[in-house]
């Protein structure tokens, strides 16, 4: 298999992480003899200071002609004055929509092996494996009007909360889908007794459920969900939201993960698909060789997977990420609490490590099929 990725390691941790997880695909690459062609882009603040402009030309057309993006992080305090439309972070919102993918799939899984490091009672996070379906194309984030007006004697600003039926509908499906595999039950999440657009966005999920009769549906005003997050996590299978809504709650249910760093992203539905790791590109921890590298590498593992349909090296990616945390290797987002018979680890480190793990895991997987 021939598969072009571009590769957009952005701002701060951005490029340190994108690093690991290239080294990754390159060895899944090797390992199964798949032709992975590579072109790596500018984007957000990086290409700001090169080209004035937070996505060039050449980066957007690349993304295009690709058949997966995978993105480290954008964002840096350089740019903190500018307006929305020309910081970083636009360069990944304008990304985002070019591609047209408009279903964010975040999988938050406590793997056994780190379930000490929540801040949670470790018996209320083990075992919790909770898929967020946030809309990614919708919302306060695009909807116009949009602006500031300064002319009065106290000046505003003000954002649009908008949805279609069919936005929020194909959103929905995606999510039924998801759960129609998984423990089938889908959480939908609104503000219905306050936002018309939650009114719509209840009414069209309750009308797609009856196409999926397996599947069980609840809804969840947002404020309830972040305390149920927190309080009972593994009532959750799939939970769909609007786009801001899964911005806030998932960067939340890190702390049911252990940490940020370790969360991945897939978006898909649009002719591009993209891979980003949650966590933003925490410019305090850049060039430092310190930031978690798993998030970006469970990434690559869900383009792997979503993208190139190669599930059983996603497998093995992903069982190699679990073999390093519980051979006790941590970078120092999760070594913080502490405990026994862990190693701490670099970015680098951690990236030949999960690299050799699966490099050994295929290994043996052909042997056992030779045989
Ligand atoms: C995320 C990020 C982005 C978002 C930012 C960087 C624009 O926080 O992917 O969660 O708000 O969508
Ligand atoms: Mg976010």
């Amino acid at each position: 298999m021939k598969l072009k990725i571009t590769l957009l390691p952005g701002d701060g941790i951005g490029p340190e992480v994108m690093g690991q997880a290239a080294r990754v695909l390159r060895t899944v690459a090797d390992a199964s003899g798949h032709d992975f062609i590579f072109d790596e882009q500018l984007v957000g603040g990086a290409a700001i200071r090169e080209t004035g402009d937070p996505l060039p030309r050449a980066t957007l057309d690349s993304c295009l002609a690709a058949d997966a993006v995978l993105l480290g992080a954008v964002g840096s305090p350089e740019f903190d004055a500018l307006a929305p439309s020309e910081r970083p972070e636009a360069g990944l919102l304008t990304l985002r929509r070019a591609l047209g993918g408009y279903a964010n799939l975040r999988p938050i899984v406590c793997f056994d092996s780190v379930a000490c490091h929540s801040p949670l009672r470790q018996e209320l996070v083990a075992g919790a494996d909770i898929l967020f379906v946030r809309e990614l194309l919708g919302g306060l984030y695009f909807g116009e009007p949009r602006g500031r007006a300064d002319d009065g004697d106290s000046p505003s600003a003000y954002n649009t909360m908008r949805y279609t039926e069919a936005e929020v509908e194909r959103v929905a499906r995606v999510a039924f889908e998801a759960a129609s595999g998984r423990r089938r039950k889908v959480t939908s999440v609104d503000k219905a007794n306050v936002l018309e657009t939650s009114q719509l966005w209840r009414e069209t999920v309750t009308r797609v459920a009856g196409d999926y009769r397996e599947v069980k549906l609840e809804h969840m005003y947002v404020d309830a969900c972040a305390m149920h997050l927190m309080q009972a996590p593994r009532h959750f299978d799939v939970l769909l939201t609007e786009n801001l809504f899964g911005d806030i709650l998932s960067d939340e249910a890190a702390v049911i993960a252990g940490s940020l760093g370790l969360l991945a992203s897939a978006t898909v539905g649009g002719s591009v698909d993209l891979y980003e790791p949650v966590h933003g590109s925490a410019p305090g921890l850049a060039g430092l060789d310190c930031a978690n590298p798993l998030g970006a590498i469970l990434s690559a593992a869900m383009l792997l997977r979503h993208t190139a349909g190669l599930e059983t090296e996603a497998l093995v990616v992903e069982e190699a990420v679990r073999a390093v945390l519980e051979a006790g290797h941590r970078t120092p987002d999760l070594i913080g609490s502490g405990g026994a018979g862990l190693r701490a680890a670099t970015t680098s480190t951690m990236g030949a490590l999960v690299a050799e793990s699966f490099a050994g895991i295929a290994d043996s997987l052909h042997a056992y099929h030779a045989v």
